[in-house]
């Protein structure tokens, strides 16, 4: 497909970089549209291990990687990047960042960290990295773009009018410490010239190789119930993970996306506070938590651990248009011999529903039913094809697709690059 949108379908963290580095490699541009360091990436290529936060997972494979205008870039972090690839030998030229695209400066940090501190209990559990700050700056039309970094007059005037706002934030609001202008304006001015050559129209880029019959990837960041408009709101990220989303966070019309991969976990993670029906209570959800190796890669943080969902991945369907899912992490799940799969919510009046709740208190409340599972319990290592998955696997897939009415052209069985099976091709 010309143009795929690659999304995660559940809270981040579905495995989406490994997907988007399986099948970068038959693409000529991976694009992110919308998040920035609060993501997180981790591919195992030849026995080396990369992670990343901004760069798409293409970077391996020397395809041009776009962060478009819906992104927030924290330039520390993606020069990081850059150097860090260049010195394992790769090469960072292909990268190219929207001069649209908003900055995470010094302050948003130091805003995420102290609203969360000062939340207490009442914390998102962001990744204070900036996210939320940033893109309200954005929002109130405050915000210091890309473009910005390389005009150092425009960039202090910009500089000094957002600090004279957020100054006052962190010093009365949260009694931190205020910013100096002249250390941040100068800091920045040393990220500008590192970052200057990657500076590119990207939507005109992407336009142009779509035109030319190219193969484009969109790669969303976090998932789809941490979308800031259809998650479960206010423990979401502050930008829209959702295919919709790829069109306006890079710059092309929404009628030139072909085809819409959601990525799955054959269970669930989610890292930060909020609801989550399905989250495992006893001693199987720190086991799957070491079988998984559920830790952040962007925080560290442990994830919480629970069994699949299909009301929420129903919801994530529906709300991305997607087309066929990957399926990742089955081998995770070979360990357990009974497998819960959440078929439907019941909801505090004693109703069952199927559908996502469109009201929160019932989504908080929901308590999901479960059809259980034969387990498999040997391993998937050496499986080359869907014929060669146990049978209770195979059921598993199955009942993905049928209660979904989407099939699952791909099945992760393992970190490494290949350990991926084609189950049908993606559509
Ligand atoms: P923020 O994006 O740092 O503002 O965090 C808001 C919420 O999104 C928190 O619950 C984070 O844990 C979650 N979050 C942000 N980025 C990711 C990610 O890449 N994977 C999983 N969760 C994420």
């Amino acid at each position: 497909m010309p143009a795929t949108v690659i999304v995660g379908a559940q809270w981040g963290d579905e495995g989406k970089g490994k997907i988007v580095d399986l099948l970068a490699q038959h693409s000529d541009a991976v694009c992110r549209y919308q998040g920035g360091p609060n993501a997180g990436h981790t591919i195992v290529a030849e026995g080396e291990t990369y992670k990343f936060h901004h760069v798409p997972s293409g970077i391996l494979w020397g395809k041009i990687c776009v962060l478009g205008a819906g992104c927030v870039v924290d330039p520390e972090v993606l020069v990081g990047e850059l150097d860090g690839l260049e010195s394992r030998g790769v090469s960072s030229e292909p990268v190219r960042i929207s001069g649209n695209a908003h900055v995470v400066m010094p302050w948003h940090v130091a805003l995420d960290r102290a609203s969360e501190r000062r939340l207490g209990e009442l914390q998102i559990g962001t990744t204070r990295r900036g996210i939320g700050p940033a893109y309200a700056d954005k929002a109130a039309r405050l915000g210091i773009r890309v473009q910005d970094l390389l005009d150092p007059k425009i960039l202090r005037q910009k500089i000094e009018v957002a600090l004279g706002e957020r100054n006052l934030w962190l010093e009365r609001v949260y009694g931190a410490r205020p910013l100096e202008l002249e250390t941040v304006a100068g800091r920045c001015e040393g990220f500008a010239a590192r970052l200057r050559p990657y500076v590119a129209d990207t939507s005109l880029l992407v336009h142009n190789a779509l035109r030319e019959g190219q193969t484009v990837l969109f790669e969303g960041a976090q998932g789809t119930l941490l979308d800031l408009d259809h998650g479960t709101y206010p423990f979401v990220t502050s930008s829209n993970p959702i295919a919709g989303a790829a069109a306006t966070g890079v710059g092309i019309g929404p009628n030139r996306i072909d085809a819409v991969l959601g990525v799955t976990k054959a269970y669930v993670t989610r890292v930060g506070a909020g609801p989550f029906p399905t989250e495992i209570e006893g001693p199987d959800q720190a086991r799957m938590r070491e079988l998984g190796a559920e830790y952040g890669t962007t925080t560290g943080r442990e994830r919480r651990c629970g069994w699949l969902d299909l009301v929420a991945l129903r919801y994530a369907v529906r709300l991305n248009g997607i087309t066929s899912l990957a399926l990742t992490k089955l081998d995770v799940l070979s360990a357990f011999a009974e497998l819960p799969v959440c078929t439907r919510y019941r909801l505090p009046d004693g109703s069952e529903t199927v559908d996502f709740p469109a009201r929160q208190s019932d989504f908080h409340h929901a308590r999901p039913v479960y059809e259980a599972l034969p387990g498999w319990l040997e391993p998937l290592e050496g499986v080359e094809e869907p014929s060669g998955l146990p049978r209770a696997a195979r059921a598993y897939v199955e009942l993905v697709e049928r209660e979904l009415e989407v099939e699952v052209s791909l099945i992760g069985t393992g970190a490494g690059r290949t350990e991926v099976l084609s189950h049908r091709a993606p559509v």
